[in-house]
């Protein structure tokens, strides 16, 4: 699987650049659904929309988001494994990856369910949107350096 010549994505051409597509369209798709909460934590008025009813209704939407996201990833990073892993910029955007999840699915999470003050719920907010923003950056940088 993770020899270069044999590796599917580049035996067809098509197939590299659909994956890549898929892993675009997927990551936005998690990353509006993650900035909707962040940006009612940060005050936004989306409707009658509370944060935890936000968090309720894009929760699978951002969580398959995030799965297909990471399967593509992983599917293009097979293609030539070893320039992708060497590259500062996609073990950066990896690390960010596991921090930005671990935060998501706990703080994050709690906070949008619970009564937290306003001040918790938009530092909360800046963090992920942080996160976030920095992980599509590193990805950006990385396809263009
Ligand atoms: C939600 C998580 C992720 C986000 C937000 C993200 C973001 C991005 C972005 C913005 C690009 C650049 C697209 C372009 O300009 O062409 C990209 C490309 C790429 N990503 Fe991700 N990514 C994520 C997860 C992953 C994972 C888990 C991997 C697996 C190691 C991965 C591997 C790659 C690879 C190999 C490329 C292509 C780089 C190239 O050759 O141009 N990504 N990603």
């Amino acid at each position: 699987m993770f020899d270069p010549s044999t590796n599917f994505l580049n035996v067809h051409e098509w197939a590299y650049g659909a994956t890549e597509v898929v892993h675009i369209l997927s990551l936005a798709l998690a990353i509006g659904f993650i900035a909707l909460v962040d940006l009612r934590l940060l005050g936004v008025k989306l409707g009658q929309a509370s944060a935890a009813r936000l968090l309720q209704a894009t929760a699978v939407g951002s969580l398959a988001g995030l799965v297909v996201a990471i399967m593509t990833g992983f599917m293009v990073f097979s293609t030539d494994p070893v320039r992708y892993f060497n590259h500062p910029a996609m073990r950066f955007k990896l690390m960010m990856l596991v921090i930005a999840i671990i935060f998501n699915y706990s703080i994050h999470g709690r906070v949008a369910r619970g009564t937290y003050s306003a001040a918790v719920g938009r530092s909360v907010a800046v963090v992920s949107l942080f996160l976030w923003v920095t992980i599509v950056f590193s990805g950006i940088f990385y396809s263009f350096s």
